[in-house]
């Protein structure tokens, strides 16, 4: 299988080496194009000095040639790029085509590859989905959704790269906005949260670098028993909050001082800058 990715800048690039790192990729090529030549050697290069020198990567000419040569194209373009980038790779419509491209509607994807070549937006096989950063790490939250086109063969076709770079669940499409603000945008309020915890183990004593992998220690440790755990996340606070300890005196103040509503208030303005970007 070729697997084309078309920009492979902080997203688009994450998710490449992400996935030319996994075993997914064993036996697949993958084709690459940015804009600029120098980024389409800048990245061969730095794929080959990371050890990804087994992987089959081709560098294509044009968006065109990489389309016609690819089973499952890649997008990775910035949203205002998407129009452009799809009337090009029109012709090959018929491919399986995937999408990153914040408020960019499956419907809207449709149109321009319609007004590219009649009928083509009609017959496209569109995937769109909305990954986060920590796909260089594989431990990416990639949510996916589909046009009818897509039968359920191609989708788990595609899904095995977004899950070869963390987890991978399909969404109905409606639910896209409410992905951003839960794992697309989140890690950034989850970064501030680690500032914070190793800005003030610091000022109690603590060397930075320390404390800035017992912070980030104890969120992955806390992610991870939320996520195996079948018990509440209520209760799992509850859990460590020993009456008369230290646990509830650092909960108190966080409640009192709205820490819950805080984030719910930077969840909702994420979701609303998505909708805003969709409507415009
Ligand atoms: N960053 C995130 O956290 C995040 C999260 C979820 C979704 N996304 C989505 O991911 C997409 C990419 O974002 P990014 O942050 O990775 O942007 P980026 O770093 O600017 O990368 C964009 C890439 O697209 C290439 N490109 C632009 N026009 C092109 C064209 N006509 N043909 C071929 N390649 C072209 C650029 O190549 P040159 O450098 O050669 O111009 C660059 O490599 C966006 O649609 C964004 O909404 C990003």
């Amino acid at each position: 299988m070729r697997i084309g990715f078309i920009g492979t800048g902080n997203m688009g690039g994450a998710i490449l080496k992400g996935y030319a790192n996994s075993s997914a990729s064993d036996g697949n090529e993958i084709l690459i194009h940015n804009k600029l030549t120098e980024h389409n050697s800048i990245m061969a290069e730095a794929m080959s000095l990371s050890g990804f020198a087994n992987t089959k990567i081709r560098i294509c000419n044009d968006n065109k040639d990489l389309a016609t040569q690819s089973d499952i194209i890649i997008l990775g373009v910035k949203p205002s790029n998407v129009d452009d980038v799809l009337r090009e790779i029109a012709p090959a419509a018929g491919k399986i085509i995937v999408s990153m491209a914040a408020g960019t509607s499956i419907e809207s994807m449709e149109g321009f590859l319609n007004e590219a070549s009649a009928g083509s937006g009609d017959t496209a096989k569109i995937i769109r989905i909305m990954p986060n950063t920590p796909a260089q790490v594989g431990e990416a939250m990639t949510a996916m959704c589909r046009n009818a086109n897509v039968s359920d063969e191609d989708f788990a076709l595609a899904k095995t790269i977004f899950d070869s770079i963390g987890r991978a669940e399909e969404v109905s499409e409606d639910l896209i906005d409410c992905v951003i603000g839960v794992s697309g945008s989140s890690p950034a309020y989850t970064f501030m949260y680690l500032e914070a915890l190793a800005k003030a183990a610091v000022s109690n004593g603590m060397a930075p670098d320390k404390a800035r992998v017992f912070a980030c220690q104890a969120v992955i440790g806390a992610a991870k028993l939320a996520l195996e755990s079948k018990e509440t996340l209520e209760q799992l606070r509850i859990n460590v909050c020993s009456p008369g300890g230290t646990t509830i005196e650092a909960v108190k103040k966080l409640q009192a001082n709205g820490f819950m509503d805080d984030v719910t208030e930077a969840f909702q303005a994420a979701v609303d800058r998505s909708k805003e970007m969709t409507a415009q």
